[in-house]
């Protein structure tokens, strides 16, 4: 297992581009599987989470090949025996449930390991299985794993009118790519409207799909008879950008983010900004952030769905209110556990304490570094952030986790004038 070792207190200068973005491209590949021909996927991340996702459409009887030269996968959906999602390839990526819908779509069954809780709370799929139920699906849990079917596995799944009690972004997804090939019209409203919806949306339509309303919270599907492969190039990852915008925030002299989509980002830009963070939306996709002198000020932040603050940007917050004189508070309202990395942060000299789902975050002057261990996906590499502002060595344990997710984040951060390096 390899770790990072920091040497903190470097000013970062320069241009750096975030990949292809994750939450978007695993549903891509997902959604290939309703496809009757080949899909070409560019601008894919080329992270752990994207492999493991190749490996369970491969499980499924897909061909999978990437082309690491030019960032693309291609997949060929036409060998699917196999419906079955299993637990070893689910429990280490849950995104791989996101098969369930494509495969119900265009075969009729499917069976999924349960997830289960993971390091960032409990992440149930029942949304995800009332939508399918309601599209005409009998389901039953057995050894750990769903069972779906429609009729025996006979039929197309029904289009319905499903209302989701909580915008679920993966439910909405699941839901989106089994009313593809449903009978008639699906409604789904209390949709998910993150920018990854409307973009698994366009691909969708793109292979022949008939969507719309994706980005809003109202999407309406109409079956189709069939759909078949396309090129798709897959929109830039708005974490990755947000998690050098707060290495910008934290010792940035300057740095430019390029694929950062600042429509995407808008809550995130206008809390730096509120903090006295410099940003500069450079053009639409391009945005410029430093440090600056301050003055700084304390803010609040709440995580909600989208257009909300988004949680997967939280731990980053936390390490730039960190050093921000006065009373910062956060609270946490879409996953239980999203606190776990507070007591690592705290061991390099934050002031943090948690209450239940909120942060109050007292700024310090400085962090020191000290060995840390990364226990999430995020929360690992904002502690790579908090050992760049911190004064002495910092090392980051568990990386593993961070490579689920970033493309090359220490190259990235080295060629902007951080000291990292990976050490086995
Ligand atoms: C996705 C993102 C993740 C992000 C999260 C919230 C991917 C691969 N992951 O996860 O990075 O942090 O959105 O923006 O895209 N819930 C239920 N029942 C369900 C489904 C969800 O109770 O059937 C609850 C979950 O436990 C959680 C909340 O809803 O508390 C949000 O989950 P959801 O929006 O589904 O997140 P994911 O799609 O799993």
């Amino acid at each position: 297992m390899g770790k990072f070792v920091i040497e903190g207190r470097k000013s970062l200068k320069g241009r750096v581009k975030v990949s292809g973005a994750k939450n978007s491209a695993l549903k891509l590949m997902a959604a290939s599987i309703l496809g009757s021909g080949r899909t070409r996927l560019e601008n894919i991340p080329l992270i752990e989470d994207v492999y493991t996702m190749a490996d369970v459409l491969r499980t499924l009887g897909a061909h999978v090949m990437f082309d690491q030269d030019c960032g693309a996968v291609d997949i060929d959906p036409g060998g699917i025996q196999s419906f079955e999602a299993p637990y070893q390839l689910v429990r280490k990526m849950r995104a791989s449930i996101l098969v369930a819908g494509p495969l119900l779509s265009r075969f009729g069954k499917v069976k999924v390991a349960i997830p289960g809780g993971c390091n960032i709370g409990s992440r149930q799929i029942d949304l995800h299985l009332k939508g399918f139920e309601f599209m005409g699906t009998k389901s039953f849990m057995e050894h750990g794993y769903v069972h779906a079917r429609i009729n025996n596995g006979q039929g197309r799944l029904k289009g319905a009118l499903i209302d989701l009690d909580f915008p679920s972004r993966g439910a909405t997804e699941n839901i989106m790519m089994a009313a593809c090939l449903a009978k008639g019209k699906t409604v789904i409203s209390n949709a998910a409207r993150e920018p990854e919806i409307r973009d698994l949306a366009n691909f969708l339509v793109a292979l022949g799909a008939d969507i719309q309303g994706a980005g809003g919270d109202r999407i309406t599907i109409r079956g189709v008879e069939g759909l078949k492969g396309a090129s798709y190039r897959v929109m830039p990852d708005s974490i990755e950008a947000g998690t050098f915008m707060a290495a910008g925030a934290i010792c940035g002299q300057e740095v430019v983010i390029e694929g950062a989509v600042a429509k995407n980002l808008d809550i995130f830009l206008l809390k730096l900004k509120e903090i006295g963070i410099h940003v500069e939306i450079l053009d639409p996709e391009t945005v410029k952030v430093k440090r600056g002198l301050g003055p700084f000020k304390p803010v609040q932040i709440s995580t909600l769905p989208y257009p909300g603050f988004p949680t997967d940007l939280q731990p980053f917050m936390a390490v730039v209110l960190a050093t921000v004189p006065g009373v910062s508070l956060i609270t946490e309202n879409v996953f239980e556990n999203r606190f776990m990395y507070v007591d690592e942060l705290n061991r390099m000299g934050a002031n943090i304490k948690i209450d239940g789902h909120h942060a109050m975050i007292r700024g310090v002057q400085k962090l020191s570094g000290a060995p840390v261990t990364a226990c999430d996906l995020r929360a690992g590499a904002a502690l790579v952030l908090a050992g760049l502002a911190a004064e002495g060595v910092t090392e980051v344990m568990d990386i593993f986790h961070i490579q689920r997710g970033y493309e090359s984040f220490e190259a990235k951060l080295a060629a902007i004038g951080a000291d990292i390096k990976k050490v086995h």
